[in-house]
C-alpha cells in the first residue's frame, strides 16, 4: 500500500517510511507548538508545582509550558517545565515513559557546566512532569536570527565557540542533546551562551506524534530524519544550522511545511551565507559547511574540532583574542581523554617532541612490517586495525595506537587506515625518551590502560 501512495514521491525514497508517514499523517502544513490548548488551561490556575510558588509564564514550546517560580525555602527563583504526559496514568506507555523521563532527567542532572542550564529538581506534579532549573534572565537566539537583528560577527564566532565546548562536555558525559536550536540557547545579561533541554527531546513516546507533539524539523540532522542512530554528530549539524541562521539572518533549511524542510535537509545544499552576507569572512562559510555536511564521516568528527576551528576564524575577526595560538593548541590536545591526568604544562612540554597532522578518510596511517619510532594518538576521527584482510578493532578519539612496536621495539603487526577524517598527534618515541621522567610514567600508565582494556574487549 505504502508502494502505491507513494508513486512519484522522491522524497519517499530520501526520508525512509517511518519519517515520511509520519509527515504525511501528521507533519505536512502543520505549524510547531501543537501542545493542546486544554493543556494551559488546565494548568493556568495551578499557584504551586511541586514545592515551587508560581510567578508567570515565561513561555511554551512543543513539548510543554516554561513558568517562572520560586523556591520557598533557599528563595531562589527556577524555570519550571512543565511537559504533559498525554496518556492516562495508569497506562503501560505512561508508565515507560515515566521510567524514561527520571532516567534521562538523572543523566542530564549530573551535567554542571557554566554554559549548561543546571537542572535542580524533577517530579511529578498530579498528572504532569515538571523539571525545576536554572532561571536565566536574557534571550533566546531566536531573536537574533532575522535580518534586522543581527549580532556582529565575532559575536556570533564566540557563542557558538562556547556552545561547543558546553556539548562536547556533555558528549563526554555520555548525553547527545538531539535538540540544538536557537530557542534553546539563552544570552545572558553578561553575554554569555546558556544551553537548555538537554537529552530531554528524546523522552517523548512512540505516539507522541499521534498527539500532534511534534517540535521543528528544521534544525534535525539528515540522520534523525531518516530514523538513522544518532551521535554526537547529530548536535554538531544542529549546531551547524544555528550558526548558519546567526550569520545569513534566515534558516539553513528553510520551508512552508515540515515535508519541504526534512526533503531539504536530506537532499540540498544550503545558499552559501557569501550570497547573503557578502561581508562574511569566507572561513566561516566553510566551517558552516563542514558541520552541515550531510555524510557524517565528512562533518566535524567531535565539538572540539569545531570549536577549534572556530577559534583560528575568531582570532581573525577580532583583536580581543588574547591567547596565543600555542595556548589554542595546549588546549585542543589537552581535551583528549588520553591525556586527562597530564597537567596543561606537561602537554606543552609533549608538543615538543611531537606533531600534529590532518589526514583524510581512508588513508593507511601505518603498515604492518614497518619499522619506525613513533606512535599515535588520535585527537579527532576514528580508525580501523586490519590484520590478515580483516578489521579487527576500532581506535576512537582520545585512544593511541602503534605504541606496541614501541614498547616491543619490533616491526608494526597490523596495519591501521582512518575510517573518517582524522586529526593525529604523531609522538616520537626517541624524542618521548628525553622527556622528564614523570611525563614517560603518565604514558607507561595509560599504555598499560589501554593494553588492559584491549585484552578485556578481546575475551
Ligand atoms: N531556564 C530558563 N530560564 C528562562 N526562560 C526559559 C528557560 N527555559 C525556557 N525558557 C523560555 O521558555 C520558552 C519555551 O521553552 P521550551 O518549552 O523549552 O520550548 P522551545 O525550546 O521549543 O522554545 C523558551 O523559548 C524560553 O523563552
Ligand atoms: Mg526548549
Amino acid at each position: 500500500m505504502a508502494q502505491k501512495e507513494t508513486n512519484g514521491d522522491p522524497a519517499f525514497e530520501k526520508l525512509g517510511v517511518t519519517s515520511w508517514l509520519k509527515l504525511k499523517l501528521f507533519g505536512k502544513d502543520k505549524k510547531t507548538s501543537l501542545v493542546d490548548t486544554q493543556f494551559f488551561d488546565d494548568f493556568s490556575s495551578y499557584k504551586t508545582i511541586g514545592r515551587y510558588d508560581i510567578e508567570k509564564k515565561l513561555g511554551q514550546g512543543s513539548m510543554g509550558v516554561v513558568y517562572l517560580g520560586e523556591d520557598p525555602y533557599i528563595k531562589r527563583k527556577v524555570a519550571i517545565k512543565v511537559a504533559r504526559p498525554y496518556l492516562d496514568q495508569q497506562d503501560d506507555e505512561a508508565q515507560k515513559y515515566s521510567k524514561r523521563f527520571f532516567a534521562e532527567v538523572q543523566s542530564v542532572g549530573r551535567l554542571l557546566h557554566p554554559n549548561i542550564v543546571a537542572i535542580h529538581d524533577a517530579g511529578l506534579h498530579q498528572n504532569f512532569y515538571y523539571l525545576a532549573m536554572e532561571y536565566i534572565i536574557g534571550s533566546t537566539l531566536d531573536n537574533f536570527c532575522t535580518k534586522n537583528n543581527l549580532l556582529p560577527v565575532s559575536k556570533v564566532v564566540e557563542i557558538i565557540y562556547s556552545a561547543c565546548r558546553a556539548i562536547d562536555y556533555a558528549h563526554s558525559q555520555g548525553v547527545v542533546h538531539r535538540d540544538i536550536k536557537p530557542s534553546n540557547m539563552m544570552l545572558t545579561e553578561s553575554g554569555d551562551i546558556k544551553i537548555t533541554d538537554f537529552g530531554i527531546a528524546h523522552v517523548q513516546t512512540d505516539n507522541s506524534y499521534t498527539k500532534g507533539v511534534i517540535g521543528t524539523p528544521c534544525y534535525m540532522s539528515p540522520e534523525q530524519i531518516t530514523d538513522q542512530a544518532v551521535d554526537d554528530k547529530t548536535d554538531i549539524f544542529s549546531l551547524g544550522c544555528v550558526l548558519y541562521e546567526l550569520l545569513a539572518g534566515k534558516k539553513a533549511f528553510p520551508g512552508d511545511n515540515h515535508f519541504a524542510i526534512m526533503y531539504k535537509i536530506s537532499t540540498l545544499e544550503p545558499d552559501s551565507i557569501l550570497n547573503i552576507r557578502p561581508k562574511t569572512p569566507p572561513i566561516l562559510d566553510k566551517i558552516v559547511r563542514k558541520a552541515l555536511a550531510k555524510d557524517t564521516s565528512v562533518r566535524y568528527q567531535s565539538c572540539m574540532d569545531f570549536a577549534y576551528e572556530l577559534r583560528v576564524a575568531l582570532r581573525g575577526l577580532t583583536n580581543t583574542v588574547k591567547k596565543s595560538k600555542i595556548d589554542d593548541v595546549i588546549d585542543y590536545v589537552h581535551q583528549a581523554s588520553f591525556f586527562e591526568n597530564f597537567t596543561r604544562s606537561q602537554v606543552n612540554n609533549i608538543l615538543k617532541s611531537s606533531n600534529l597532522t590532518k589526514v583524510p578518510k581512508g588513508k593507511i596511517l601505518l603498515s604492518e612490517g614497518e619499522i619506525d619510532d613513533s606512535f599515535y594518538i588520535i585527537l579527532s576521527g576514528k580508525a580501523m586495525v586490519r590484520k590478515n584482510k580483516k578489521n579487527i578493532a576500532v581506535i576512537n578519539r582520545g585512544e593511541c595506537f602503534g605504541e606496541m612496536a614501541y614498547l616491543a621495539g619490533g616491526a608494526r603487526e597490523a596495519t591501521v587506515f582512518a575510517v573518517t577524517d582524522c586529526i593525529l598527534m604523531k609522538i616520537s618515541a626517541t624524542l618521548l625518551e628525553k622527556s622528564p621522567e614523570s611525563i614517560q610514567l603518565l604514558f607507561m600508565k595509560r599504555f598499560a590502560m589501554t593494553l588492559l582494556t584491549r585484552l578485556a574487549q578481546k575475551k
